[in-house]
């Protein structure tokens, strides 16, 4: 295998985390990383619930995946939906299934994704765009383990373990009633976020080194110098696609670079833009959003039958514990509260390819 090398660098430096455990290896050093990575080890042998967090092209399916190849349904199959790339009339259909008759067009019976997971796990990608009455259903199979097919009277039962992914702002979609808290809370039984490449240039070199060392074997490209100014643009660039956006451009670079020396697309070469695009809203404001606004709406009294404790299904002690940590507390008369209605998380920032136009 041909290998990319800087002057300071080489193949063997990089690091490939859990590459023992995934199809494709997680690559990445930074702290940030590492941290979801020790969440994934932790949590994979158990059977708990994950919701994975993060920006477009952060890497959330392979996460996903290695806590599936990790756990001890690895051997069991690890099956896949997209609940925003099925229109909401079928998506019952898909996570269910349906009987011969239950609709109009229904002229077979068909097996849902639950029932094709049972013994392994159910990656629900995009769970933001579940319609709102269909998450009833998908509670209950989250917490009884059982679901009726479309048009069944037969109660089934399947033994699935939830992975579900967003890029959306769920406690603010909570907040604006179009998700459920309920399930909210029941799928966020342990969160794994996974930071925006912006937020960890650590990571670029050795991403890149991957990504170099795949395409040039792929494209029979040699290549042996990534020269230290090309790094530093690639570092500098605000990544609105994260990784994905990252492993595009390293592809082109590679088609582009004849000489040896890894020959990046002219937009990158340019200087960074002068005012970077707004942070998104941490997971931490939007909760902290949310809880300010139950507690308005309480009018700050946190005990008691109507108090915001019950109303956010956590104990009195703990919602003084999160406010502490959150630091909030009722704002002087008249003050008003200084929380905005959350905004959503997801930034959609501009798209790779189309800046990529041959320039
Ligand atoms: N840390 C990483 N190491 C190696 N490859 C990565 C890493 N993170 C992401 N990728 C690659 O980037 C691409 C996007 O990853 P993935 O599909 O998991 O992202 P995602 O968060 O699910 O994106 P989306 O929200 O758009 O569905 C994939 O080709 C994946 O292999
Ligand atoms: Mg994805």
């Amino acid at each position: 295998m041909q290998s990319a090398q800087s002057s300071n660098r080489s193949e063997d430096s990089i690091p490939r985390i859990a590459a023992e455990r995934v199809a494709r290896p997680i690559i990445g050093n930074s702290g940030s990383l590492r941290q979801a990575l020790k969440q994934v080890e932790i949590v994979a042998p158990t059977d708990a619930t994950v919701l994975v967090l993060g920006e477009t092209g952060t890497g959330k399916e392979l996460i996903a995946r290695a806590i599936h190849n990790a756990s001890k349904r690895s051997h069991r199959p690890f099956i896949k939906i997209n609940c925003a790339a099925i229109p909401a009339s079928l998506l019952e259909s898909e996570l269910f299934g349906h009987e011969r008759g239950a609709f109009t067009g229904a002229v077979a019976q068909r097996i849902g994704r639950f029932e094709l997971a049972d013994g392994g796990t159910l990656f629900l990608d995009e769970v933001g765009e579940i319609p709102l009455e269909l998450q009833p259903k998908l509670l209950r199979v989250l917490q009884e383990s059982e679901f009726e097919r479309i048009g069944g009277t037969r109660t089934l039962r399947v033994d699935v373990r939830v992975i579900a992914a967003t890029n959306r702002d769920l406690l603010g979609m909570v907040g604006t009633q179009r998700f459920r808290d309920d399930l909210y809370y029941r799928l966020h039984v342990f969160p794994i976020a996974i930071p925006p490449l912006r937020e960890r240039p650590e990571d670029i070199e050795t991403l890149v080194a991957y990504f170099v060392d795949q395409f040039a074997l792929r494209m029979n490209r040699h290549i042996d110098v990534i020269p230290d100014e090309t790094l530093d643009a690639l570092r500098r660039h605000p990544w609105p696609g994260n990784v994905r956006e990252l492993e595009n451009v390293i592809q082109r670079a590679v088609i582009l670079s004849t000489s040896g020396r890894l020959t990046l697309p002219p937009i990158l070469v340019e200087p960074a833009p002068q005012s970077p695009p707004k942070e998104p809203d941490s997971l931490k404001d939007n909760e902290r959003a949310f809880i300010a606004r139950v507690l308005e709406q309480s009018n700050w009294v946190i005990g008691g039958p109507r108090g915001a404790a019950v109303r956010l299904g956590l104990k009195r002690t703990t919602l003084h514990s999160l406010m502490k940590r959150l630091s909030l507390s009722r704002p002087r008369d008249g003050a008003g509260t200084e929380f905005d209605a959350p905004r959503t998380y997801y930034r959609p920032g501009r798209m790779h390819d189309e800046n990529w136009a041959a320039g």
